[in-house]
């Protein structure tokens, strides 16, 4: 299987997440063994969830880009995974922004990977190069096979310009090394014009897509482009 993951973050009204799903099912192409995610904000998820069967976009599956890394309980503020376990396949954990604007550690993020597998909703991990076997050594190694695991290296993230495949390819054969079960994606300034010759590179199973993905006929693109 291979995967095209949209991370809107912190983006788009709730009238613009409707014209996107409107928009984006004009010009989505289902691909053979691909799947596509779209990682849609916290408050818009049931929405998206219905808006998705509406438009005829079944196929399309949705995700968090974080969860709580407590069930339910008296933790104010929080999104436990039982409150949106029902709308959503996948939850992105443990971004570079969420270690960085959110202090997130290593031990949170795995407790997020334990509340998502107990509750049967499959983890997007990301990780960066420097940390990756601390932050895979956090897990339970038993837990391998039911990950995603996202290769984001920070300095790629929002510049406009990705990791080379010749950058790429080591680094993501070290994770697979480590971690030999999981779905290993690359993210970082993925565009229609480069996934090509990323999902060429060897263990690359797909792409986490951020601003790319804000236009539903650039994603849709890309999706095209991704099989
Ligand atoms: P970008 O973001 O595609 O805008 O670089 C990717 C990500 O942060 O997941």
């Amino acid at each position: 299987m291979k995967y095209a993951i949209a991370n809107w973050k912190s983006n788009k009204t709730l009238e613009e997440v409707h014209q996107w799903f409107d928009q984006f099912a004009g010009v989505y192409q289902q691909q053979p063994e691909l799947e596509v995610v779209i990682g849609v904000p916290f408050p818009y998820l049931f929405q998206a969830h219905q808006k998705v069967t509406e438009v005829s976009l079944s196929s399309v599956s949705l995700a968090s880009q974080d969860i709580s890394a407590f069930p339910f309980g008296a933790y104010t503020g929080a999104v436990s995974i039982s409150m949106i376990k029902d709308v959503i396949k996948y939850a992105i954990v443990g971004h570079s922004e969420r270690r960085q604007y959110f202090h997130e550690t290593h031990q949170e993020i795995a407790n997020k990977v334990s509340q998502l597998l107990e509750n049967q909703v499959t983890p997007i991990l990301c990780i960066d190069e420097p940390y990756a076997k601390e932050q895979l050594a956090a897990l339970d190694p038993n837990s391998f096979s039911k990950l995603i695991i996202a290769y984001e290296p920070l300095e790629a993230i929002g510049s406009g310009t990705p990791q080379k495949p010749e950058e790429i390819a080591p680094i993501v054969a070290s994770i697979n090394q480590l971690a030999p079960e999981a779905s290993i994606l690359y993210g970082g300034s993925v565009k229609p014009e480069n996934v090509a010759e990323i999902i060429n590179v060897e263990h690359v199973a797909g792409t986490l897509v951020g601003g790319a993905s804000l236009k539903p006929d650039v994603f849709a693109e890309l999706v095209r482009l991704s099989s």
